[in-house]
């Protein structure tokens, strides 16, 4: 089966000052999600930004809004992100001592519900509750910065995961976030990748619209 990669810029390596134009970026390349990268300070080193940010950028399109919380206590926060206009909610499978709960909460509330493995997390983390599902979000760096380098057990890891997808017939997609560039966008997207991340890849490149063309372009047909 032939699928098209979803790319999903990251507004962590874009221009603060002026995120309308990062959106109108990733509209004209043609991705169809926008990645907000929410840290605390604590789970990770780094602060970023929180609903606010989320509630500025909802009126400004229609991308869908995919909210990756690297904080911790998520389940405190999980409404206000709701509130604001995200689409899809991820949290951390480390931040959570009793993810079922939190799960279902994300999906009461009527959005998709996402989790985050970091790098030395093992996929049994998530095995149970693969079914219950939209999406996990395998990292391919240590989350807290921009601009990191790719870690090459993310291959391994999705092809993994998408064997356990294929094998039980489910829905969830697998989404993969950190130092992926126009270098090695096809071989994620080979493993098994749906949703593709990239900040510095696509804000750092000369031409970040023809960077997200070309990204599709890449990651347009295989798996
Ligand atoms: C890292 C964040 C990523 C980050 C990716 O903790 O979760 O979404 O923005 O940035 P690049 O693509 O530059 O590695
Ligand atoms: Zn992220």
């Amino acid at each position: 089966m032939a699928r098209t990669a979803i790319i999903a810029p990251s507004l962590l390596s874009a221009d603060f000052a002026r995120l309308e134009s990062a959106v109108r970026i990733a509209e004209e390349g043609g991705a169809e999600w926008l990645h907000v990268d929410v840290m605390d300070g604590h789970f990770v080193p780094n602060i970023t930004v929180g609903p606010l940010i989320v509630e500025a950028l909802r009126p400004l399109t229609r991308l869908v809004l995919d909210c990756h919380l690297m904080i911790e206590n998520p389940d405190q926060y999980i409404p206000q992100f709701v509130n604001a206009g995200a689409d899809v909610v991820t949290v951390h499978v480390e931040t959570c001592p009793h993810l079922n709960r939190t799960i279902q909460h994300i999906k009461s509330l009527g959005v998709k519900a996402g989790v985050a493995l970091n790098p030395a997390t093992t996929l049994g983390a998530i095995e149970e509750i693969l079914p219950e599902l939209d999406m996990v979000l395998l990292m391919s760096v240590n989350p807290g910065f921009g601009g990191q380098s790719f870690i090459p057990t993310l291959y391994r890891r999705a092809e993994t995961l998408r064997s356990w997808i294929r094998r039980d017939n489910l829905e969830c997609l697998i989404e993969a976030d950190g130092g992926i560039k126009l270098d090695n966008i096809a071989r994620v997207h080979a493993a098994g990748v749906d949703v593709i991340v990239s900040g510095s890849g696509i804000f750092g490149s000369d031409d970040p619209v023809g960077t997200i063309r070309e990204m599709r372009r890449v990651a347009g047909s295989g798996s």
